[in-house]
């Protein structure tokens, strides 16, 4: 895993604030493609009708319309900011649910955006019930910068931020399927 690193101008605050004004100023929202084809491979491993989900960093509600459209009847999601009420504002960094709150934590193009990365994959297995699905999306070898702070290099090294606490891995793999022709990682896996 690489890591932007920090310039001494780079407070939390700062942080927060840069991820904040990125994405009020970014007003798409249309259904990625990307999106469609994360959910479509969750939908091969779990029952959608009966999942709890959460949906780190969704941005907008495309995400959570594209869940509902495959017959999810509970999901939340969270970001900086919200303009829905199922959409609540909070850092991933501090999630403020109790633990085991979700079989589902869904997080796509959001966990390379951490300021402290561990520390959102410990607040993930934290809220994800034990025999519950994590599922991540990420761009990797690019150029990071202090918005796009994290390259987590490849799925393996994805999954392995979050050893020992995978119990299965259902989908791990490499692509180059972004339209803008980034590479990015994948994973679905059970939490222990
Ligand atoms: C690139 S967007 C991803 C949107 C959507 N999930 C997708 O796949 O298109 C990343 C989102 O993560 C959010 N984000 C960044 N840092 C965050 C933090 N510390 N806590 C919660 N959300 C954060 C940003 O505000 C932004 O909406």
């Amino acid at each position: 895993m690489r890591q932007h690193l920090r310039p001494p101008s780079d407070s939390y605050d700062d942080y927060l604030n840069m991820q904040l004004k990125r994405t009020i100023i970014k007003n798409d929202n249309q259904l990625k493609e990307r999106t469609i084809y994360l959910v479509d491979k969750l939908a091969q491993f779990v029952n959608l009708n009966q999942a709890e989900i959460l949906c780190v960093g969704c941005r907008n509600h495309a995400e959570i319309d594209y869940f509902y459209a495959k017959g999810v009847k509970k999901i939340l999601g969270i970001d900086l900011m919200s303009k829905h009420s199922d959409i609540l504002v909070m850092d991933m960094h501090q999630m403020t649910f109790p633990d085991n709150s979700f079989n589902v934590v869904y997080s796509s193009h959001s966990l390379e955006h951490a300021y402290d990365p561990q520390k959102v994959i410990n607040e993930i297995k934290r809220i994800c019930r034990p025999g519950g699905y994590v599922v991540i999306e990420v761009p990797i070898r690019y150029e990071t910068t202090s918005a796009d702070r994290i390259d987590f290099g490849g799925s393996e090294k994805l999954l392995s931020a979050f050893a020992p606490d995978v119990a299965q891995v259902l989908l791990a793999e490499d692509d180059t399927f972004t339209s803008k022709g980034t590479d990015v990682a994948r994973a679905i896996f059970q939490i222990k």
